[in-house]
């Protein structure tokens, strides 16, 4: 199981430290909330602070868009290399195209499903997808009660991708933790994100560690 953890929950007051000690600590992804204030009732972070991530992160960027309008925020953190762009289905009219767009900067897009989205509702998007993302919490905020419905959605994409696209992963994103990681593996899942699972221990290695099964 890869680990993502999510710097939703890190201490913005000393972020480099927190991402300098999630990259000594084992971790496989960086996740970056991006969140516009309109598709989800929050704002986060953008390119500037995420700017400043990349420069001391030594683990690749996985960027989680959370807004309504894709196309600008894709063009916004392209240039910053992220390993992974991905973008909820429930606000795009045209996800192929988007695909397409995210390919053509030598990043991998991903999509992802709120938790009442269902999984055939992409399936004709899965061979051009590197990854599909399942909220197993409502997007918006950390630190909230895991959706365990998201277990049996799993299975059920990862029939569909075995049939159309093997080399897709599915990742997992909300109240991850050390309780909920073997049904997640167990389902097929490939990559979590935990936020205040991660950022909530003393010791992040640790953490992360025991959500590596
Ligand atoms: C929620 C975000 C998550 C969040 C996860 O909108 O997409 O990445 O930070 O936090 P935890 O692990 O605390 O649920
Ligand atoms: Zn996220």
């Amino acid at each position: 199981m890869l680990v993502a953890p999510s710097i939703l929950s890190a201490n913005f007051g000393k972020l480099n430290e927190d991402i300098k000690a999630i990259c000594d600590g084992g971790c496989d992804l960086i996740h970056v909330d991006v969140m516009d204030g309109h598709f989800v009732p929050n704002m986060t972070i953008g390119p500037v602070v995420v700017n400043s991530v990349a420069k001391i992160a030594t683990k690749p960027l996985d960027v989680h868009l959370m807004v309504e309008n894709n196309t600008f925020f894709v063009e916004l953190f392209a240039s910053l290399k992220p390993e992974y762009i991905s973008f909820h289905i429930e606000s795009e009219k045209h996800p192929h195209r988007l695909i397409q767009k995210i390919k053509s900067y030598g990043i991998k897009p991903a999509i992802v499903l709120n938790p009442h989205t269902t999984p055939e509702s992409i399936e004709y998007l899965l061979e051009d997808l590197d990854m599909v993302l399942l909220m197993s919490v409502n997007p918006g905020f950390g630190g909230q009660k895991f959706i365990s419905s998201v277990i049996e959605k799993a299975s059920k994409l990862k029939k569909l991708i075995d049939k159309r696209n093997p080399n897709c992963l599915i990742q997992v994103d909300g109240g991850v933790n050390d309780k909920n990681i073997e049904q997640l593996k167990n389902a097929g899942v490939d990559v979590v994100v935990a936020g205040s699972y991660v950022f909530g221990n003393e010791d992040y290695s640790k953490a992360i560690k025991s959500l590596q099964i």
